[in-house]
């Protein structure tokens, strides 16, 4: 049973689905007047409020909707690192206040190479490929996307040298990520060799045998993690999934809707993600969001936008059909809820980032414990907005939701602005946790925004921002 967490979260569930009308807070700041709903809506902001003070959030959700965070009692969230990872050593490299020689020296070989960092790829690709020809079948056929991204987490591992335990957490994600690309303990040594070729070609400056041998300790612990972590996966988990595509909606002429039967249980978390390769491009993985939460029927559901040009994307809303087999890696991404608290739960979702936040709502649904949740799902366009629907009926369900559309560039009925600027006029949010999930500048700008109205960092949950590829709005 939903018992309504708030009177605010009862005044943003009384309009009906498709007839959605929002006030915008009017401070003034889009210099015209919005349309508003019923008067049972979010409010305006008092004329009298206080400078820096959020308008007009406190009439939905007062206060004790979205309690100041018990610190003390709350667990260590996961934290969303703004790297592919956070830090990288042997376990000899010591805390962040004392690089190990072995980081000072790997550090300084990385300084050296960043400018050139491109020709030391390619040419690390081409020496792996001329010793080891047996390995370029398991890279895809073009690698302008994907290539420098090895390179540069050997690279980002290597500098990181000081949070063995962060480095462990992602490296092991990624030992388990690469039993999909068909690695195996072997492929390391051949890897490390061509890393270790590149780098005294491109870094002849801070090269010496020092640093190779620091290099060598460094890549084999990496490489270790990694393979350890693999080999323990193989224990429990297929390497990849097979899943037949069942259901394929397209919403608009550039976003489909995906649902698919995996060929074994597929366990994983609302909010997560994974990567996804189609029969069409083989090889090339691309990551998407799950849109729901876990369901018993063990059904996946995914929203896809055909970005220009994408391989993936553009095969996936244009060319797949209900039928189709495609390859799922393993479930990744740390932007998942705590239910051990009934916080306020802020989510920002950008374009078909709106999928993995209307599956924190579903889990929040079926977790059964409520707690206000507000949901504000930006677009360009109005017609851009293609799940509002049901996030609407949604809301209608369940009196805790509150759920605002912010379109940026063309007329609306609801919120118009950029969505961190918008989601900053309402508020309190300093004691909720946060969810964004979007195009990387929405997300980064979010976490600008976020922080600076008192959302402490830790608090703030989101995507993986180490993609070249951005997510489709
Ligand atoms: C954690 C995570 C979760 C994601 N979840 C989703 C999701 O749920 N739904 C979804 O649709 N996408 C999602 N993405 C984005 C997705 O992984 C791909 O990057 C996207 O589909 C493009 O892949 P592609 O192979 O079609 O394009 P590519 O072939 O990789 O790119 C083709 C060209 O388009 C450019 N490009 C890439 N993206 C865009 C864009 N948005 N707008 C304009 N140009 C672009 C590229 O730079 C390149 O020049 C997610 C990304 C991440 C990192
Ligand atoms: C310490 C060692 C290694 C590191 C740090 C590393 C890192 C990475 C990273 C970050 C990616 C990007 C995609 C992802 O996150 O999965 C990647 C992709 C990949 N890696 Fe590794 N890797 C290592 C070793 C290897 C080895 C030994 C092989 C086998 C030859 C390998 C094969 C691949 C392949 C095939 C891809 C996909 C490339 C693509 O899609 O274009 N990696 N690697």
């Amino acid at each position: 049973m939903d018992a309504p967490a708030t009177q605010s979260a009862h005044d943003c569930t009384t309009r009906t689905a498709g007839e959605w009308t929002w006030y915008a807070p009017g401070d003034g700041a889009e210099g015209r007047p919005r349309e508003r709903d019923d008067g049972d809506g979010p409010a305006a902001p008092p004329d009298g409020r206080e400078a820096g003070q959020a308008p007009g959030r406190e009439h939905e959700h007062p206060a004790e909707a979205c309690p100041a965070p018990s610190d003390a009692a709350r667990p260590e969230p996961l934290r969303p690192s703004p790297l592919p990872m956070a830090a990288a050593a042997p376990p000899a490299a010591g805390s962040s206040s004392s690089p190990s020689p072995d980081a000072i020296l790997v550090r300084r070989t990385l300084a050296e190479i960043e400018p050139v960092a491109d020709k030391a790829t390619s040419y690390f690709y081409a020496l792996l490929f001329v010793r080891y020809p047996g390995l370029r079948e398991l890279f895809p056929a073009a690698m302008d996307v994907q290539r420098d991204r090895l390179f540069k987490a050997l690279l980002t591992a290597a500098e990181h040298a000081d949070d063995p335990k962060t480095l462990t957490a992602y490296l092991s994600r990624l030992g388990r990520g690469h039993r999909k690309y068909g690695t195996q303990a072997v492929h390391y040594p051949a890897v490390g060799e061509c890393l270790i070729g590149a780098l005294t070609r491109y870094a002849p400056g801070t090269w010496s045998e020092a640093a190779e041998a620091a290099w060598v300790r460094v890549y084999t612990a990496v490489s270790q993690i990694m393979i350890d972590a693999a080999a323990e996966d193989e224990q429990r988990a297929p390497a990849w999934w097979q899943a037949e595509i069942v259901s394929h909606e397209r919403r608009t002429r550039s976003v489909a809707v995906l649902t698919l039967r995996p060929d074994q249980p597929y366990p994983f978390l609302a909010g997560q993600y994974t990567s996804v390769e189609t029969p069409w491009w083989p090889r090339v993985w691309r990551h998407y969001s799950f849109s729901s939460a876990p369901r018993e029927d063990g059904l996946l559901s995914f929203h896809v936008k055909a970005v220009p040009a994408g391989w993936v994307s553009g095969a996936l809303v244009h060319r797949a059909r209900p039928g189709d087999v495609v390859r799922l890696g393993p479930p990744a991404g740390s932007m998942t809820v705590d239910h051990s608290t009934d916080d306020g739960m802020l989510c920002l979702g950008g374009g078909t980032g709106i999928a993995p936040i209307e599956a924190l709502v579903e889990d929040v649904v079926r977790h059964g414990r409520r707690r206000p949740v507000d949901v504000f799902y930006g677009a360009r366009y109005d017609d851009d907005l293609y799940d509002i629907d049901t996030l609407l009926r949604l809301q209608k369900a369940h009196r805790w939701l509150c759920v605002r559309p912010v379109v940026s560039d063309g007329p609306t009925r609801g919120l118009s602005g950029q969505l961190p600027a918008v989601v900053r006029k309402y508020g309190p949010w300093h004691a909720c946790d946060a969810f964004l999930s979007g195009p990387p500048e929405m997300i980064r700008s979010s976490v600008d925004t976020l922080v600076g109205i008192g959302i402490p960092s830790h608090r703030i949950r989101h995507d993986a921002l180490d993609e070249p590829a951005i997510r489709g709005r």
